[in-house]
């Protein structure tokens, strides 16, 4: 095959062709700590690869047919699961709703699996994600829940990547609500020895059991583990400073309350220049201008947030080769 325009020879042979993609242990995706830390160095490795010569890989998925089924809204979930299979060559169908009440769980997942390749799903509990993957035969991957969103995590840290070169020995602070986003951040960044430092208010704060896993993962790598409460303290030093919207799907009846208690972790220029000039902000997106984050943030030249989103193509990519292709 022809290398694509712009693409050296040195990096055509350092490609793994197709047929001798690296793979995933796990059957499933349905949580970051399904991705051991050498597949994790290895689908990012493979997103590169991707992202800079994405016709290679466009007949790598032909004949494989995904369900997407989606409990929750979504833009970038949703279209970047649908583009990123038909730009493989495979194709996506999707269906709205709430997952086991028309029939079973388990017998939705038994004839998924009768048709389709694998099962993309956001949902409201992680339940529902871990059952999908106990009665499906085809593989599970976790398109956010209420406690993980493991597949913005590997777009996050793919930006820091690019951006940073070696993550290793960054520090990534993370203010507001201590939910799926910032959980599965926490896990993939100390996996790669990024030191992270969370400022939530108290009583938002990381769960106890996503904690202790991330803690075992930092003792690993070497990196820092900070939780608390205080944003200026979290952010000083920080080579990237991290937000999500203080109100997540399904907690809408809370918004009063949460607006009040978030109040003083917005993410505004004060508190980003505490970080320093050249750090990056991130956010997963939709973002709610003048409540976690200011629109001058937002639209400063140290936003990320638009590279972010477009990662979430690549990276989801190369999740799908390594577990269905
Ligand atoms: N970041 C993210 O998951 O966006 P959507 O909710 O639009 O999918
Ligand atoms: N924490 C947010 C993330 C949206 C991508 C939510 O769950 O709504």
């Amino acid at each position: 095959m022809q290398p694509d325009a712009g693409t050296s020879l040195k990096s055509v042979k350092r490609m793994p062709s197709p047929k001798t993609l690296p793979k995933i242990g796990a059957s499933n995706f349905t949580r970051d700590i399904d991705l051991s830390q050498d597949e994790l160095l290895a689908l990012l490795d493979l997103t590169q690869q991707i992202k800079s010569s994405p016709s290679r890989f466009s007949k790598s998925l032909t004949g494989r047919y995904i369900a997407l089924l989606f409990e929750k809204p979504s833009l970038r979930t949703r279209f970047t699961f649908e583009l990123a299979i038909k730009q493989l060559g495979g194709d996506a169908v999707f269906s709205t709703g709430p997952i086991g009440d028309r029939e079973p769980l388990q017998d939705v997942a038994r004839n998924l699996d009768r048709w389709t390749n694998a099962i993309v799903a956001r949902t409201f509990s992680q339940d529902t994600i871990d059952d999908l993957a106990r009665w499906s035969s085809v593989p599970v991957i976790n398109a956010l829940s209420d406690r993980f969103h493991p597949c913005q995590a590997l777009a996050d840290v793919f930006t820091l990547q690019e951006r940073f070169g070696d993550v290793r020995g960054l520090k990534l602070a993370f203010v507001g609500d201590g939910n799926n986003v910032a959980n599965s951040l926490m896990l993939s960044a100390l996996r790669l020895g990024m030191s992270f430092s969370i400022a939530t208010p108290a009583g938002y704060a990381p769960d106890a059991e996503i904690v202790a896993q991330a803690e075992a993962l930092a003792a690993v790598s070497g990196a820092r583990l900070e939780i608390g409460n205080d944003p200026m303290n979290a952010v000083t030093g920080a080579q990237a400073v991290y937000t999500d919207v203080w109100i997540s799907m399904g907690q809408e009846e809370e918004y009063a309350k949460r607006l009040a208690d978030f109040a003083p972790y917005q993410v505004n220029q004060a508190l980003l220049e505490k970080a320093g000039s050249d750090a990056v902000f991130l956010h997963c997106l939709p973002a709610k201008r003048g409540e976690e984050v200011t629109g001058e943030v937002m639209e400063s030249s140290q936003s990320a947030v638009f590279d972010q989103a477009e990662n979430r193509l690549h990276v989801q990519k190369a999740l799908l080769l390594m577990l269905i292709a």
